[in-house]
């Protein structure tokens, strides 16, 4: 393995020198392609940063950073290893990831896109294959579609999903857990599936005191944001999965900023998937079970 640490630069010849670089551009990576981030739309022609994009480059890179020991790991193992990435966009992550990391270190891997709008793979690949980033393919499907795509290569050994919209970071989990990934790694986006059946299940007085966490409709946006995402975690957990919770950047940056980074350890937990029944049936959302399903082992309880 190529011993390169995560902070310093590499030589690939896409790399355009720092040099001046001012202090509006310090969150730049060290070493990171200063005409990639211009092709990509977040340097301006001229070389600033926007606001908008300033916030997205300090995402990236800073999920860079917390995915790089993750490819470290994956890459001591084999150089071979496949990344998926779900609601991909533009591709930031894809691109950034591929000039940070795999061009240097693990250039026989492969970083798959996502995307259900063909004209961001479009583009996306136009650019890839300007740029010879061989590594990188994009394909034009959802994410529910691509669990049993045959587009899709297996194995798939990280699965990740920055912002993929609502339901769609369910849908990469599913194909997570499809592909027996041994990572999975998710940014969640605007979650009001659980919400809205909160809401539906809403009477005009409720005897059970635990329905006032999210009886007013911000409360119910806001809980049923933090129910889905500890759904998923219970969830990934009963499959095998090691999980951790954290925060992408500080809340300043970016208020959709939960990190959940799920490591496949391969024995599945019974006591998650029983925990995860009991909140569903004590939210009034057995329903659910389904959506967020566990082992089989763990359906009959
Ligand atoms: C908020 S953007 C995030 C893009 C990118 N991951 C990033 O962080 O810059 C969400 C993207 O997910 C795509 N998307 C939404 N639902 C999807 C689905 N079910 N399957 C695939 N792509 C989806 C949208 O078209 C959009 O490009």
């Amino acid at each position: 393995m190529n011993a390169r640490p995560h902070n310093q630069p590499s030589k690939s010849p896409a790399h355009v020198s720092i040099g001046s670089r001012s202090d509006d551009l310090s969150e730049l990576a060290p070493g990171q392609s200063i005409a990639l981030l211009k092709a990509l739309h977040i340097l301006t022609r001229d070389g600033k940063l926007n606001q908008d994009s300033r916030r997205k480059l300090k995402q990236v890179n800073h999920l860079y950073q917390l995915l790089a020991p993750s490819l470290d790991q994956l890459t001591e193992h084999s150089e071979h290893w496949t990344l998926v990435d779900h609601g991909a966009g533009k591709s930031y992550l894809g691109f950034i990831l591929t000039d940070l990391y795999v061009r240097q270190r693990a250039p026989n891997a492969r970083v798959i896109g996502i995307e259900r709008r063909a004209d961001l793979v479009e583009r996306a690949q136009l650019l890839a294959s300007e740029a010879g980033f061989d590594q990188m393919s994009f394909l034009a499907l959802t994410a529910q579609e691509s669990i049993t795509s045959e587009q899709v290569p297996d194995p798939v050994d990280i699965v990740t999903a920055l912002h993929a919209c609502d339901t769609a970071t369910d849908d990469a989990i599913r194909f997570g857990l499809h592909h027996q990934a041994k990572f999975i790694v998710l940014v969640p986006c605007c979650q009001a599936e659980v919400a809205g059946f909160l809401r539906q299940a809403k009477r005009p007085y409720d005897p059970d005191p635990l329905t006032e966490l999210w009886r007013r409709p911000l409360h119910t946006r806001e809980f049923g944001s933090h129910l889905t995402n500890t759904l998923r975690c219970l969830q990934l957990e009963a499959h095998g999965y090691q999980v951790r919770v954290t925060e992408l950047v500080g809340w300043e940056h970016a208020m959709k900023n939960e990190l959940i980074l799920a490591e496949r350890k391969g024995k599945p937990q019974p006591h998650a998937a029983e925990r995860l029944n009991a909140i569903l049936d004590r939210v009034g959302l057995p329903a659910l079970r389904d959506r967020f399903f566990v082992p089989a082992f763990e359906q009959e309880t």
